[in-house]
Protein backbone atom coordinates (compact mmCIF):
# COMPACT_ATOMS: atom_id res chain seq x y z
CA UNK A 1 0.00 0.00 0.00
CA UNK A 2 1.27 3.33 -0.51
CA UNK A 3 0.24 6.69 1.27
CA UNK A 4 -0.01 10.25 -0.14
CA UNK A 5 3.05 12.73 -0.22
CA UNK A 6 3.24 14.53 2.50
CA UNK A 7 1.69 11.76 5.45
CA UNK A 8 3.05 11.10 8.49
CA UNK A 9 3.97 7.62 7.26
CA UNK A 10 6.69 9.26 4.79
CA UNK A 11 8.52 10.63 7.72
CA UNK A 12 9.18 7.58 9.23
CA UNK A 13 12.69 6.22 8.76
CA UNK A 14 12.77 2.15 8.40
CA UNK A 15 16.53 1.03 9.75
CA UNK A 16 16.42 -2.74 8.52
CA UNK A 17 18.18 -5.25 11.12
CA UNK A 18 17.62 -3.12 14.41
CA UNK A 19 17.69 -4.27 17.07
CA UNK A 20 18.71 -7.93 15.43
CA UNK A 21 18.70 -9.28 11.57
CA UNK A 22 15.79 -9.90 10.18
CA UNK A 23 13.75 -6.91 12.44
CA UNK A 24 12.74 -3.95 10.40
CA UNK A 25 13.28 -1.18 12.91
CA UNK A 26 10.45 1.48 12.43
CA UNK A 27 12.29 4.99 13.55
CA UNK A 28 9.93 7.89 14.18
CA UNK A 29 13.05 9.89 15.14
CA UNK A 30 12.79 11.46 11.82
CA UNK A 31 9.09 12.17 12.25
CA UNK A 32 9.50 13.71 15.34
CA UNK A 33 12.43 16.11 14.13
CA UNK A 34 10.53 17.43 11.25
CA UNK A 35 8.19 20.48 12.46
CA UNK A 36 5.62 19.76 9.34
CA UNK A 37 5.20 16.08 10.28
CA UNK A 38 5.69 16.60 14.52
CA UNK A 39 2.46 18.85 14.12
CA UNK A 40 0.85 16.47 11.61
CA UNK A 41 0.95 13.87 13.38
CA UNK A 42 0.26 15.54 17.22
CA UNK A 43 -2.74 17.15 15.03
CA UNK A 44 -3.98 13.65 13.27
CA UNK A 45 -3.94 11.71 16.85
CA UNK A 46 -6.19 14.34 18.58
CA UNK A 47 -8.29 14.75 15.98
CA UNK A 48 -11.03 11.89 16.74
CA UNK A 49 -11.00 13.11 20.47
CA UNK A 50 -11.29 16.91 19.92
CA UNK A 51 -14.36 17.97 21.43
CA UNK A 52 -14.59 14.26 23.17
CA UNK A 53 -14.59 14.46 27.06
CA UNK A 54 -10.97 13.69 28.03
CA UNK A 55 -10.01 14.07 31.31
CA UNK A 56 -6.03 13.32 31.19
CA UNK A 57 -3.77 11.66 28.43
CA UNK A 58 -1.44 8.88 29.91
CA UNK A 59 1.29 8.13 28.22
CA UNK A 60 4.07 5.16 27.68
CA UNK A 61 7.31 5.34 28.34
CA UNK A 62 9.09 5.80 26.69
CA UNK A 63 7.88 7.48 23.06
CA UNK A 64 4.88 7.93 24.08
CA UNK A 65 5.90 10.51 26.46
CA UNK A 66 6.69 12.55 23.40
CA UNK A 67 4.11 12.20 21.48
CA UNK A 68 1.54 12.07 24.81
CA UNK A 69 2.53 15.23 26.41
CA UNK A 70 1.99 17.41 22.92
CA UNK A 71 -1.47 15.73 22.82
CA UNK A 72 -2.27 16.58 26.26
CA UNK A 73 -0.89 20.33 25.69
CA UNK A 74 -3.13 20.44 22.99
CA UNK A 75 -6.32 18.89 24.21
CA UNK A 76 -5.47 20.91 27.22
CA UNK A 77 -5.61 18.46 29.86
CA UNK A 78 -3.29 16.81 31.87
CA UNK A 79 -0.31 13.77 31.62
CA UNK A 80 0.22 10.75 33.20
CA UNK A 81 3.23 8.96 33.00
CA UNK A 82 3.21 4.96 32.64
CA UNK A 83 6.87 4.32 33.28
CA UNK A 84 9.27 1.40 33.10
CA UNK A 85 9.40 0.01 36.67
CA UNK A 86 11.73 1.67 39.25
CA UNK A 87 11.59 4.70 38.10
CA UNK A 88 8.71 6.83 39.28
CA UNK A 89 9.55 7.97 43.17
CA UNK A 90 5.72 7.77 44.80
CA UNK A 91 3.35 4.78 45.48
CA UNK A 92 2.76 2.89 42.34
CA UNK A 93 0.75 0.12 40.71
CA UNK A 94 2.99 -2.82 38.74
CA UNK A 95 1.72 -4.71 36.11
CA UNK A 96 3.99 -7.23 34.21
CA UNK A 97 4.24 -7.61 30.64
CA UNK A 98 5.43 -10.30 27.94
CA UNK A 99 8.37 -8.55 25.45
CA UNK A 100 9.69 -10.75 22.37
CA UNK A 101 12.27 -11.86 25.04
CA UNK A 102 11.19 -11.48 28.46
CA UNK A 103 8.80 -9.99 30.54
CA UNK A 104 8.99 -5.97 31.71
CA UNK A 105 7.14 -4.14 33.88
CA UNK A 106 5.10 -0.94 33.98
CA UNK A 107 4.15 1.72 36.92
CA UNK A 108 2.04 4.25 37.67
CA UNK A 109 1.56 6.03 40.87
CA UNK A 110 -1.28 5.22 42.61
CA UNK A 111 -2.87 8.87 42.48
CA UNK A 112 -2.30 9.42 39.33
CA UNK A 113 -5.92 8.80 38.00
CA UNK A 114 -9.45 9.53 39.99
CA UNK A 115 -12.44 7.09 39.50
CA UNK A 116 -14.42 8.00 36.22
CA UNK A 117 -11.72 10.22 34.68
CA UNK A 118 -11.44 9.39 31.14
CA UNK A 119 -7.86 8.70 29.88
CA UNK A 120 -6.34 9.00 26.42
CA UNK A 121 -3.80 6.12 26.39
CA UNK A 122 -0.80 6.96 23.83
CA UNK A 123 2.16 5.34 22.44
CA UNK A 124 4.23 5.37 19.13
CA UNK A 125 3.99 2.14 18.07
CA UNK A 126 1.44 -1.16 18.32
CA UNK A 127 2.82 -4.38 17.63
CA UNK A 128 1.86 -7.18 20.19
CA UNK A 129 -0.10 -4.70 22.35
CA UNK A 130 1.61 -6.58 25.49
CA UNK A 131 2.99 -2.83 26.81
CA UNK A 132 -0.69 -0.84 25.98
CA UNK A 133 -2.56 -3.96 27.72
CA UNK A 134 0.09 -3.43 31.00
CA UNK A 135 -1.39 0.36 30.56
CA UNK A 136 -5.06 -0.18 30.45
CA UNK A 137 -5.05 -2.32 33.20
CA UNK A 138 -2.98 0.22 35.66
CA UNK A 139 -5.06 2.71 34.67
CA UNK A 140 -8.12 0.51 35.18
CA UNK A 141 -7.07 -0.40 38.30
CA UNK A 142 -7.24 3.06 39.08
CA UNK A 143 -11.28 3.21 37.92
CA UNK A 144 -9.70 4.97 34.88
CA UNK A 145 -11.93 4.74 31.85
CA UNK A 146 -10.18 4.58 28.94
CA UNK A 147 -11.48 6.69 26.37
CA UNK A 148 -9.25 5.19 23.50
CA UNK A 149 -5.76 4.08 22.31
CA UNK A 150 -3.80 5.89 20.08
CA UNK A 151 -0.66 4.74 17.85
CA UNK A 152 1.62 6.62 15.28
CA UNK A 153 2.13 3.21 13.65
CA UNK A 154 0.18 -0.22 14.24
CA UNK A 155 2.31 -3.47 12.65
CA UNK A 156 -1.39 -5.68 12.24
CA UNK A 157 0.68 -8.61 11.80
CA UNK A 158 1.70 -8.64 15.50
CA UNK A 159 -1.85 -8.88 16.49
CA UNK A 160 -2.07 -6.10 18.98
CA UNK A 161 -5.08 -4.13 17.47
CA UNK A 162 -7.03 -7.16 17.69
CA UNK A 163 -5.91 -8.13 21.49
CA UNK A 164 -6.98 -4.29 22.30
CA UNK A 165 -10.27 -4.50 20.66
CA UNK A 166 -11.11 -7.94 22.57
CA UNK A 167 -10.71 -5.93 25.72
CA UNK A 168 -13.33 -3.66 24.23
CA UNK A 169 -10.86 -0.49 23.53
CA UNK A 170 -11.36 1.82 20.58
CA UNK A 171 -7.97 1.49 18.61
CA UNK A 172 -6.13 4.60 16.40
CA UNK A 173 -3.44 4.35 14.52
CA UNK A 174 -2.39 6.97 11.81
CA UNK A 175 -0.53 4.27 9.82
CA UNK A 176 0.58 1.29 9.25
CA UNK A 177 3.33 -1.21 8.00
CA UNK A 178 1.75 -4.32 6.97
CA UNK A 179 3.79 -7.58 5.43
CA UNK A 180 6.84 -6.01 4.89
C1 LIG B 1 8.26 -0.36 21.81
C2 LIG B 1 7.23 0.64 21.35
C3 LIG B 1 6.01 0.27 22.16
C4 LIG B 1 6.16 -1.23 22.32
C5 LIG B 1 5.21 -1.96 21.39
O1 LIG B 1 8.77 0.06 23.04
O2 LIG B 1 7.65 1.97 21.65
O3 LIG B 1 6.02 0.89 23.44
O4 LIG B 1 7.51 -1.56 21.96
O5 LIG B 1 5.39 -3.35 21.50
P1 LIG B 1 4.22 -4.32 21.95
O6 LIG B 1 2.94 -3.83 21.33
O7 LIG B 1 4.63 -5.65 21.43
O8 LIG B 1 4.17 -4.28 23.45
P2 LIG B 1 10.03 -0.58 23.73
O9 LIG B 1 9.62 -1.74 24.58
O10 LIG B 1 11.05 -0.86 22.67
O11 LIG B 1 10.55 0.53 24.74
P3 LIG B 1 10.85 2.13 24.57
O12 LIG B 1 9.60 2.77 24.05
O13 LIG B 1 11.16 2.60 25.95
O14 LIG B 1 12.00 2.26 23.62
MG1 LIG C 1 7.79 1.93 23.81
Amino acid sequence: RTSPAGSVRDYIRTIPDFPHAGIQFRDVTTLFADPRGFRMAVDQMVHPYAGTRIDKVAGLEARGFIMGGAIAHQLAVGFVPIRKAGKLPGAVLSERYTLEYGEAEMQIHDDAIQPGERILLVDDLLATGGTAEAGIRLIERLGGEIAGCTFIIDLPDLGGRKRLEKLGMSVDALCAFEGE
